[in-house]
């Protein structure tokens, strides 16, 4: 395998761009190519069976394209097919998952939120990791239609605002003060959810965190890019890119093509 070879990283959408920007930010000279999977959005209201085959087709293919290492940019994948993935393939494959453990360090009421998808919160990965945490109420929110929503297109519409006070308000009155985002979609919605809840309680994603254990695995595997120059980024959808392309700064390639 070559330093050179692309970091693949795919999402059911537009949301795993925000894991891309911090391995971007991080790691520039790194080749990456982005695989959203819009075609099948959303995978947090689909069995598991159903998760489980469309990740697997997608990181088939990044293993096909050449990809030295595949980052799951999404939670609901990753809890519900990161074991099949890492089975089936040779590859390195890194996960992300609700970042609960620095939340319940953050927390001093005790309290904390996970808004995440349905797959992600029924998930058995997910479950047995709250278990971990027996010290600290953990309140769970499914965000019903919001990755739907980013995918119409519709981040700042009144609809949007109208679910996310539905489902943050009650947990600020159950005493949240660390809001963990579940779900790579949610970042962009921090700016909205900053005018609705208090100003005391923390925001969390695992964005940063993820793209600082995806470094020391290369390292670890010497597979870190040595080159200097920028990385060739490309950007890959499989239906029409015009919401895609609004998620993506202007300078990189975004195609479509069959995946
Ligand atoms: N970005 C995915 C996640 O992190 C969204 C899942 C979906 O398509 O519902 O969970």
């Amino acid at each position: 395998m070559k330093k050179t070879n692309p970091i693949g990283l795919f999402d059911s959408g537009i949301g795993g761009t925000t894991i891309w920007r911090e391995i971007n930010k991080l790691m520039p000279n790194e080749n990456t190519l982005f695989l959203a999977d819009q075609k099948n959005a959303p995978y947090g209201t689909q069995t598991k069976e159903a998760i489980v085959a469309l990740s697997h087709k997608n990181v088939k293919h990044l293993v096909d394209q050449g990809c030295k290492l595949v980052i799951v940019a999404c939670n609901t994948a990753t809890t519900n097919a990161i074991q099949e993935l890492r089975t089936s393939f040779d590859i390195p494959i890194i996960g992300i998952e609700p970042a609960i453990k620095p939340a319940s360090l953050l927390t001093k009421t005790s309290t904390i939120g996970v808004l995440a998808t349905k797959g992600t919160i029924t998930s058995d990965l997910f479950t047995a990791k709250l278990k971990l945490y027996p010290d600290v109420k953990i309140i769970e929110q499914i965000g019903y239609n919001l990755v739907t929503l980013i995918e119409a297109g519709q981040l700042h519409s009144q609809e949007m605002r109208d679910l996310l006070e539905l489902y943050l308000i009650p947990m600020v009155e159950q005493g949240m003060d660390a809001l963990v985002l579940g779900c790579t979609h949610y970042p962009y919605l921090t700016p909205i959810i900053k005018t609705i809840i208090p100003e005391n309680v923390v925001i969390i994603d695992s964005g940063e965190a993820v793209a600082k254990h995806t470094q020391k695995i290369l390292r670890e595997k010497d597979l870190l890019n040595d080159n200097d120059s920028l990385g060739e980024c490309v950007f890959y959808s499989n239906i029409d890119t015009t919401v895609l392309k609004t998620f993506v700064p202007s300078h990189y390639r975004v195609e479509e093509i069959q995946f």
